[in-house]
């Protein structure tokens, strides 16, 4: 199977840096270009560490850049209460072991697709700058992208806001640009992301795998797992893979194309995906949405991948 380009975009945060496990466990698929940090669930200096920790502890053999540090408009809102001061608390992380990228993420970003002789593929976990820069300042370099896989929305309800998810409220017009942007876009959105869910008693599973990474990624959950379990879920929501398996594993999921369109508006829906589930709406589908998910089996693939780094330690 040829290997797809990829740039990997978030903000780590927990559940980004398990869509990373994911990801780099799936090298036979992806071909890791560029990671680029973004600031949304910590400060851009802080995702950006995590995310250069994150890459020496998996073995990701790309420049990490440091990508937005505000979003295009509105003022960074972070969400420290889920994943602690730092972005990333729990368990200790590596040193990184290369030096940070010298451009910025939207010059790696665009490094990557000019040097790229296949279209790339961005697989976005947090707010959305960083792409709508891209496209902003990069347009002749659009048709490079050959897909982007979001964790963004909620399409039916919110969860930063009563209509909003937090990817997309961070950063509302930028999520709007690449909505239409007429990019190939596959959308996890909460509906179905809040069944990707990690239970108490699935942790000891993953640390079972028996290698670092695993132990790092139990202890990931069991800090991520607090505060939602504290404000009534069942255990861990953990996003941002199903952002990486919709491309990597799409039979776990039951999908549907829609029309999303990017509320901008509204005290009440500002950053609201509002998705057309009519027959009959006025616009063709611009993204194929995830709408279930095989909750048993999402656990066995992260155990599965979590198998991938058999035999790696790094000093931490
Ligand atoms: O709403 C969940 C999303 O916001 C996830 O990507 C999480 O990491 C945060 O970025
Ligand atoms: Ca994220």
């Amino acid at each position: 199977m040829t290997r797809i380009p990829v740039i990997l975009d978030g903000d780590p945060g927990h559940d980004d840096a398990i869509a990373w496990v994911f990801a780099k466990a799936y090298e036979d698929l992806f071909d890791i270009r560029a990671v680029v940090s973004v600031s949304g669930n910590q400060t851009i200096d802080k995702t950006t560490w995590n995310a250069r920790r994150i890459a020496t502890l998996l073995g990701i053999d790309a420049p990490v850049a440091k990508g937005a540090v505000k979003p295009l408009l509105e003022p960074v809102m972070t969400a420290g209460n889920w994943h602690g001061e730092s972005g990333l608390d729990g368990p200790v992380m590596p040193e990184p072991d290369q030096p940070l990228f010298e451009g910025t993420g939207v010059e790696l970003m665009a490094k990557v697709l000019r040097e790229s002789e296949e279209p790339v593929t961005i697989i976005s976990t947090g707010p959305l700058t960083n792409v709508a820069q891209l496209l902003m300042l990069y347009p002749e370099l659009k048709e490079k992208i050959g897909q982007i896989s979001i964790m963004g929305g909620g399409i039916t309800y919110g969860n930063w806001t009563m209509a909003a998810e937090f990817n997309i409220v961070e950063d509302p017009e930028a999520a709007w640009l690449v909505f239409h942007s007429g990019i190939r876009l596959f959308v996890s959105a909460l509906n179905v992301t809040e069944q990707a869910l990690i239970r108490p008693e699935d942790i000891p599973r993953i640390k079972a795998v028996g290698n670092q990474v695993a132990q790092v990624t139990g202890e990931w959950v069991e800090f991520f797992i607090q505060y939602p379990m504290a404000i009534g879920y069942e255990g861990a929501p953990v996003h941002d893979p199903c952002a990486v398996l919709m491309l990597a594993k799409p039979d776990l999921f039951k999908t549907k194309d829609l029309y999303v369109d990017i509320e901008l508006e509204g005290e009440y829906t500002r950053g609201m995906t509002v998705a057309d589930f009519r027959s009959w709406g006025e616009h063709e589908p611009n993204c194929t949405c995830a709408m279930e998910i095989d909750q048993k089996r999402y656990i066995d693939l992260l155990c599965e991948a979590l198998h991938a780094y058999d035999g790696r330690v790094v000093n931490l």
